[in-house]
């Protein structure tokens, strides 16, 4: 007896995917050092994002045919996990491409063939292709574009069925006349897409060996060949110049900007915000025009962040208020902060609850105790700073002595008068006071008055010098 036939349900697991991304192409046109495929779209290399896409993909496995700046971009992914590279020198066309990395391919499950600089496709989008792919038959994303110059055209027989692919530049009259174009991006049982890709020839307008010749020899073999029309057309932009490097980046941030509006964050101008990075909002978080976050920003239920702001790696507590031009980088806010505007917050800093820091204040690697204040014109450097001080107007940690950096230390309810300098390493206690003007250079006592300034005088009877 067959033992597979005994199970009541058939639980064969999804065949294999494998995604092959194509990314050895020179970029020409971006006019820039950096290989294409690491031009960055939303503060993250074009790569980056296909690659996010292929391994949301069930199980994928990954294959990227490098070629113009391969070293630069197998270091850029190095580590990337499930990814293998293969090189493509020269690069004879996206056909060849594929070739290259044949035999990194099994000959089971199908293979999905990406292109690194086309990185907005969803994977929504990709799935009836693989599952028209894992029925036998041969699937590509095609579009209807008003304007389909450049891009190759699907060529139907009289049935309606795909028969092949002509590229622009060897499409005649009529066929250049189809809007039905390819976005270049198939899905094919793989040992089938193998054979095929060792079958194509050169012999064409470019001299090239076309990935979208095997359209015809699938059809030639019987394959059924489906053409998937993408709800959106946006998914299928590539970046070819900087024109649409730039594009895509503005087609990104919206997506980006309605997927925050969608969640609940109030955005003053959903044109007006670019997140390079991830940006994860609590409730009622209110967004002013001209923000830009980078890296990992959290902001708590309640955040308010005022126009023209930059953050970048902070987490910012509940309720807190960012006024207009502030700049946070590697800070962590507990709740019901106020920062700026025109504040600096640099890596290293920690903001207990309620602390205010005022305009033209950079605070770096220190740490203000809950309610401490240091509002107008100052600078806290590697300073531990305790619980309801006040830090006034033009106070300076002097924490670089020109080779070593060294901590001020300040106690709860110390209050530093204007103008002061604390030249580290030093310790004001607890509850001390520091007269405006005060250089220190020893530890001030808890509880006690120190000044440094010369006592005032005044001369009577003194007369100016007369010309
Ligand atoms: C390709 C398709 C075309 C489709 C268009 C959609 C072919 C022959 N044509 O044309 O039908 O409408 O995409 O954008 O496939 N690449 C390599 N090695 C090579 C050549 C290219 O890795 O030898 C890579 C490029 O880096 C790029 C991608 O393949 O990521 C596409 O190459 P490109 O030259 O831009 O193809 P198109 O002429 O745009
Ligand atoms: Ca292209």
């Amino acid at each position: 007896m067959n033992p597979s036939a005994s199970s009541p349900v058939d639980q064969q697991p999804e065949p294999a995917l494998q995604v092959v991304i194509l990314a050895a192409g020179k970029g020409t046109r971006m006019r820039s050092r950096l290989p294409k495929v690491l031009q960055p779209l939303a503060g993250r290399a074009l790569l980056a994002h296909v690659l996010d896409t292929a391994h949301a993909l069930h199980d994928a496995r990954c294959v990227v045919v490098v070629g113009h700046g391969a070293q630069q971009v197998r270091e850029a992914f190095a580590g990337a996990g499930q990814l293998g590279f293969c090189e493509q020198v020269p690069q004879l066309g996206t056909g060849h491409a594929v070739l290259q990395a044949c035999p990194q391919l099994d000959d089971s499950g199908v293979v999905l063939v990406l292109y690194g600089d086309v990185p907005l496709v969803r994977t929504q989008t990709l799935q009836p292709l693989l599952d028209a792919a894992r029925g036998g038959a041969l699937a590509m994303l095609t579009v209807r574009l008003a304007q389909p110059a450049g891009y190759g055209r699907i060529v139907r027989d009289a049935q309606g069925r795909v028969s092949r692919i002509v590229e622009h530049k060897d499409a005649s009259p009529a066929e250049l006349a189809i809007d039905e174009v390819n976005s270049g991006i198939i899905a094919a049982p793989a040992a089938a897409l193998k054979r095929w890709v060792g079958q194509l020839r050169n012999d064409n307008a470019q001299g090239e060996y076309y990935l979208t010749d095997v359209v015809a020899l699938a059809h030639a073999d019987g394959v059924p060949v489906h053409g998937v029309p993408a709800a959106d057309a946006d998914e299928l932009l590539g970046v070819n110049d900087r024109l649409q490097l730039a594009h895509l980046e503005r087609v990104m941030q919206r997506r980006r900007a309605e997927q925050l509006l969608r969640d609940g964050v109030t955005l003053l101008d959903p044109q007006r915000i670019d997140v390079r990075g991830e940006l994860v909002c609590g409730q009622d978080v209110r967004i002013d025009v001209g923000c830009v976050f980078e890296g990992r920003v959290e902001l708590a239920d309640g955040v308010q962040v005022g126009p023209h702001c930059v953050l970048r790696d902070c987490r910012i507590g509940a309720e807190s208020r960012i006024e207009a031009f502030s700049h946070i980088d590697g800070a962590v806010c507990a709740e019901g902060t106020r920062i700026g505007p025109y504040a600096r917050l640099r890596p290293g800093t920690e903001l207990a609850r309620d602390v205010h820091v005022g305009n033209f204040t950079e605070v770096k690697n220190s740490s203000l105790g809950e309610a401490s204040k240091a509002n107008h014109l100052s600078y806290v450097g590697d300073a531990t700073v305790g619980a309801r001080v006040n830090i006034g107007a033009g106070t300076i940690t002097c924490n670089y002595d020109g080779a070593a950096k060294h901590r001020t230390v300040i106690e709860d309810d110390a209050f530093i008068g204007s103008d002061t300098q604390l030249v580290a390493p030093v310790r004001v206690g607890q509850g001390a006071t520091l007269g405006a003007g005060t250089t220190l250079t020893r530890d001030a006592p808890a509880g006690q008055l120190t000044v440094s300034r010369a006592r005032q005088l005044s001369i009577a009877g003194w007369k100016r010098p007369q010309k």
